[in-house]
């Protein structure tokens, strides 16, 4: 994608990583999401003292999108810290495959804190996502 769009969904991605709820693993992580009208969603993990019910700062973005009434992504920003570029979970590569394009791959951009992204796309994290595409008809 265009590089001046992708750096900035990338600091979006940050500075939404700075509201992140992450009193148990210390471990704070942003995600933005850019819909076809132009439209942002920003997303943090929010942890739990239950841990099995922490949400995922990238679910948590998609959450926002689609009760804001969009279902239609093109792109997603990620960062963690500032030494790796960051991944999404398997949890979180499935829920991003139920809104991807069917055309047009889902965009990643995996960054570290410090503003420096690679980029990839949802097919290469997730090849084969399982789908139920003829029960949304
Ligand atoms: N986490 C995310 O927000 N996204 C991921 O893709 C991986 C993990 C969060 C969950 C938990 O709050 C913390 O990172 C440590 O696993």
């Amino acid at each position: 994608m265009d590089p001046k769009t992708a750096q900035e969904l990338v600091n979006q991605a940050i500075e939404a990583r700075e509201k992140a709820y992450a009193p148990y693993s210390k471990f704070k992580v942003g995600a933005a999401i850019l819909t076809k009208n132009g439209t942002v969603f920003l997303g943090c993990n929010i942890e739990n003292a239950s841990y099995g019910a922490t949400i995922c700062a990238e679910r948590a973005a998609v959450a926002n999108m689609v009760s804001s009434g969009h279902t239609d992504p093109v792109a997603i920003a990620i960062c963690y810290n500032e030494t790796e570029f960051a991944l999404p979970c398997g949890i979180c590569r499935q829920v991003l495959s139920e809104f991807a394009d069917q055309n047009e791959d889902l965009i990643v951009l995996m960054a570290k804190t410090d503003g420096t992204y690679q980029e990839t796309t949802l097919s290469t994290l997730l090849p084969g996502a399982f789908k139920l595409i003829d029960s949304k008809k």
